[in-house]
């Protein structure tokens, strides 16, 4: 099997369309998350979505009124797809890199990063790499909003992992603004998410 580090591994999940991940829509937890902003928010902040896959969130975003909404996934063929089923997201706000090296290149820094079945989806060794990463993408003071799974997997991916372990991952590099149960969550997922706000520090 391809390792999960590489883009062969998920290029084959979508070239076989084993993509149980996939919501088909944003999360309800999100959804809420982004009408709350709506009304205190300008509409020119700058927003990742980290391993965003199908992006459904950039797509909702975007047609909200959010300008400056951008897509990070290492899978080319998956940004093809979305360019070509939303010809009015501007497509230089695709960007295929691998997230742990979007630094290297002329990407600028983010109000907000979404969170949503990526960071489960990386190899557990590289979280505390993730966390460095999103502090370094993130503006002072930018946030990372998203839902992290409260529970263990028999099977992975998705890693699952503990309201504990994430408290002290991101400790030294955001104050937790919000890390608690998720009260929308789809029913398969219901009891075992968090949503998170974390501040850059
Ligand atoms: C479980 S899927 C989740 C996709 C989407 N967020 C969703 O909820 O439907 C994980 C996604 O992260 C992408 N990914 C995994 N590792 C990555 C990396 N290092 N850099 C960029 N994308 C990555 C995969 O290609 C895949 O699209």
């Amino acid at each position: 099997m391809a390792d999960i580090n590489q883009v062969q591994f998920w290029q084959d999940r979508y070239d076989n369309a084993q993509t149980g991940w996939d919501l088909g829509v944003v999360s309800p937890p999100m959804r809420a998350y982004f009408h709350h902003i709506l009304s205190h928010v300008n509409k020119d902040i700058r927003i990742l979505i980290a391993g965003a896959g199908n992006a459904h969130e950039a797509i909702f975003l975007h047609e909200l009124g959010f300008s400056q909404v951008y897509v990070v996934d290492f899978v080319s063929s998956v940004l093809d797809n979305f360019a070509k089923a939303n010809p009015t997201f501007n497509p230089q706000h695709l960007l295929c890199h691998d997230f742990f090296e979007m630094h290297k290149f002329d990407v600028g820094q983010f109000d907000l990063v979404v969170e949503q079945a990526f960071f489960c989806a990386i190899d557990p060794t590289r979280r505390d790499e993730y966390a460095r990463q999103m502090h370094r993408l993130l503006k002072d003071k930018g946030q990372l909003v998203g839902v992290l799974f409260d529970c263990e997997f028999v099977n992975s991916p998705p890693f699952g992992g503990s309201l504990a372990e994430y408290r002290a991952l991101f400790e030294p590099y955001f104050d937790t603004d919000i890390m608690a149960g998720c009260y929308n969550s789809v029913k398969p997922r219901a009891g075992r998410e968090l949503f998170i706000r974390l501040i850059k520090v």
